[in-house]
């Protein structure tokens, strides 16, 4: 696809970081949007920006760990606005995990699992059936992270493990739907090349109350990009970050170019795959993957 105007792009996680940005770049491209998230203030705030910029854009709250909700976004999308042939399953949380794995509460393991992995099994059976039924050219990104897709952070393991298997999901429905030559397109999006400054630090702020963290959790003391700056620079290492208009514009152009990888690597994550794949085929001591 290289014209996306007036074609009609669904985004979760719209309100706010690589969603917002894709949201804004796509309505540049004269796409049409409806923005899907939980944080409803945020939602509206993003939709009247959008709006301010001209963007012809739509939003609808919905949380993507049920898929009635999923459901029902499909349903304003095809029944109400005529149809999509843009979908980002990108809605996604950190839960904050600090300390050892088998002291990690249920309650940050089923979080994130239901937003990370539940949300992306839910917005592809919410949408592939009417992607496929309208058969006509269409893309369905789905954000997954280097950090489970392709390493293993030890510092973040249930995150890792809910990118590490949705990104088994994302390969197998694009060989699926290429094996078919449907004219349903599959990417695998990484937000990069570096950490993406955006509110994934802070995801607790929509964190259901029902997996509240128990007293006494321990706390990464991270909410911000900015925090972990300064963590690192007391570390003596320094973060370079990407903008999230920068992953937008990737996206975009990953999909001119009909990649199923829109994935820009940096020199030290493509250094760390490397020693990933030698430790497996050599069956050596595993790497420590870091983030500097
Ligand atoms: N920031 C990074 O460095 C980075 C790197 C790799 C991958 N990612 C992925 O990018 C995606 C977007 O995250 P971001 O970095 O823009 O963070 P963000 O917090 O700025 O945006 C995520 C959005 O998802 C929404 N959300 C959370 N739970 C939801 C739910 N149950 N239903 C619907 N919406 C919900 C949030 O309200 C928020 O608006 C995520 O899948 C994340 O894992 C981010």
């Amino acid at each position: 696809m290289q014209d996306f105007t007036g074609k009609l792009a669904v985004i979760t996680g719209g309100a706010s970081g690589v969603g917002r940005s894709l949201a804004f770049a796509l309505g540049a491209e004269g796409a049409r949007v409806l923005i899907a998230d939980v944080d409803e203030r945020g939602l509206e705030n993003t939709k009247a920006d959008l709006v301010d910029k001209g963007v012809d854009a739509h939003s609808q709250r919905c949380d993507v760990s049920r898929q009635q909700s999923l459901d029902a976004l499909a349903a304003t999308a095809f029944d109400d606005l005529g149809g999509a042939h843009l979908v980002f399953a990108n809605a996604g949380i950190s839960a904050g995990e600090a300390g050892n794995l088998w002291e990690y509460s249920s309650q940050d393991w089923q979080w994130t699992f239901n937003v990370n992995f539940w949300g992306v099994i839910h917005s592809i059976n919410a949408f592939m059936p009417r992607l496929v039924a309208q058969g006509e050219e269409a893309h369905l990104a789905i954000t997954g992270s280097g950090n489970g897709a392709f390493i293993v952070y030890p510092d973040q393991p249930v995150y890792t493990a809910t990118k590490a298997a949705i990104q088994a999901v994302t390969e197998a429905l694009h060989i699926q739907t290429r094996n078919q030559d449907s004219p349903v397109k599959i990417h695998a999006l990484f937000p990069g090349p570096h950490i993406v400054d955006t509110g994934i630090f802070n995801s607790d702020r929509v964190r259901p109350s029902e997996f509240e963290k128990p007293e006494g959790s321990p706390e990464t003391g991270i909410n911000s990009a900015e925090d972990l700056r300064k963590l690192m620079e007391f570390m003596g290492q320094k973060l370079v970050t990407t903008h999230p208009d920068e992953v937008a514009q990737t996206a975009i152009r990953g999909i001119r170019d009909g990649q199923f990888w829109i994935a820009p690597l940096n020199p030290g994550i493509k250094d760390m795959v490397r020693a990933r794949f030698d430790s497996i085929l050599e069956r050596s001591e595993l790497p420590i993957p870091t983030l500097g």
